[in-house]
């Protein structure tokens, strides 16, 4: 359960577009209250750094911030984490433990993939939200409240899944009351050149790299670019960039073909930086999702494979890939398929719980070459 104490350099909303300027401005509105706040858009867009902003920048800034991430493994491992649970009362619970809705008192909680939640998990969160009573689980009385605020996150189209069927509309409407939209960078497009400058230094620094600078002609692909995966994507962009670039000045021949447009990558598509897949399978296109597009395993992979739109084996064979290019490595593959470094021990329960966990062993005599997280 990440707690972090962040301070304020660190936490930026980089861009100067209108869509970001305003963005700013109803963070400020959100601190200055404790409503509940609903934060949606597509994956990499910043919902998590908004999260952050508003709790740093509300009058519970000295209080803890706790996130729980309402995708992957059980139920009772979800709820376990959200409202703790006794000793005993499943298989690994060796001692009470407090859940994360009872850890950041007077602060904070940030629940993340809300729309991932089944409908015993949002009947608990409901009832919590109406009476602020914690049950643990396993227990048979309720712990005493919590002042807690809650932040919660998804980028599934809520109102869509009610609509559906799929989520409550009581627990819609409970967390849906300030309602931030994060558009797409597709949609803000001028923030491009401010988060491109921002990554590049902070790369540049982090990797003890001569200072560089961006050519216009590199901006203005990269601008033109439609970055599916948004700042996640871009950021992970440029490190990589930072990387490999030679000279002081990174122009277009130093950018990865798949960013290049699609006239540029189809010319010399298969160069080694971009991920071919070898053939339509629906693996090859969960793993576009997350190696190019910068989308989490979580939203690209688990959310279907749970509602069984993909097979088992798709997954394995995403798996697969993942271990091949990180030499074996899980905490590496936890990275590349872009989940925070939290997730490592949610990630392998949830492949051993479904029989999808393969031995690294066979993956650690991979070529160097292919050990390199991309
Ligand atoms: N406007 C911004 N300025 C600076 N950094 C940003 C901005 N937007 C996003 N980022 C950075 O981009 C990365 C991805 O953002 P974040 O994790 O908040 O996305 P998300 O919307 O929560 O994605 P997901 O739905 O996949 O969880 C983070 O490193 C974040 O700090
Ligand atoms: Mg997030």
């Amino acid at each position: 359960m990440p707690m972090q104490s962040e301070t304020r350099q660190d936490l930026r909303l980089i861009g100067g577009s209108a869509a970001t300027r305003e963005l700013d401005r109803e963070i400020d509105v959100a601190a200055q209250s404790d409503a509940r706040v609903l934060i949606t858009g597509e994956t990499g867009v910043g919902k998590d750094l908004l999260a952050r902003l508003i709790h740093q920048r509300s009058r519970r800034r000295l209080a803890p911030r706790a996130t729980g991430n309402c995708a992957g493994v059980s139920d009772t491992l979800i709820e376990a984490e959200l409202f703790g649970h006794l000793r005993g009362s499943f298989t690994d619970a060796y001692r009470d433990k407090p859940g994360i809705l009872e850890s950041a008192p007077n602060g904070t909680v940030f629940l993340d993939e809300v729309g991932e939640m089944s409908p015993r998990m949002q009947a608990s969160l409901l009832r919590f939200l109406e009476t602020g009573e914690i049950q643990r689980v396993g227990g048979a009385t309720t712990m005493p409240r919590v002042n807690v605020r809650v932040i919660a996150a998804t980028n599934r189209d809520l109102g869509a899944a009610v609509a559906a069927g799929a989520f409550r509309q009581d627990l819609y409407y409970r967390l849906d009351v300030l309602h931030l939209r994060v558009p797409s960078l597709r949609e803000r497009c001028d923030d491009i050149p401010a988060l491109l400058e921002h990554f590049l230094g902070h790369y540049a620094r982090q990797h003890r790299s001569p200072a560089r600078a961006w050519s216009a002609e590199a901006v203005g692909v990269l601008s033109e670019y439609s970055w599916p995966g948004n700042v996640r994507q871009l950021r992970n962009a440029v490190e990589r960039i930072v990387l490999r670039a030679a000279g002081p000045c990174i122009d277009v021949r130093d950018l990865p073909l798949d960013l290049r447009g699609a006239a540029a990558a189809s010319v010399t598509a298969g160069s080694a930086s971009a991920y071919t897949p070898k053939a339509e399978t629906s693996a090859g296109d969960l793993l576009g999702r997350i190696l190019q597009g910068g989308e989490s395993f979580w939203s690209a992979v688990y959310t279907p494979f749970m509602s069984r739109d993909i097979r088992r084996a798709d997954l394995k064979a995403v798996l697969k890939e993942g271990l091949e290019r990180s030499g074996g490595n899980y905490r590496l593959v936890v990275r590349l398929f872009n989940m925070p470094d939290g997730d490592y021990k949610r990630f392998l329960n949830f492949l051993r719980q479904y029989g999808c966990h393969l031995p690294y062993r066979s993956f650690r005599e991979a070529p160097l070459a292919r050990a390199r997280v991309a």
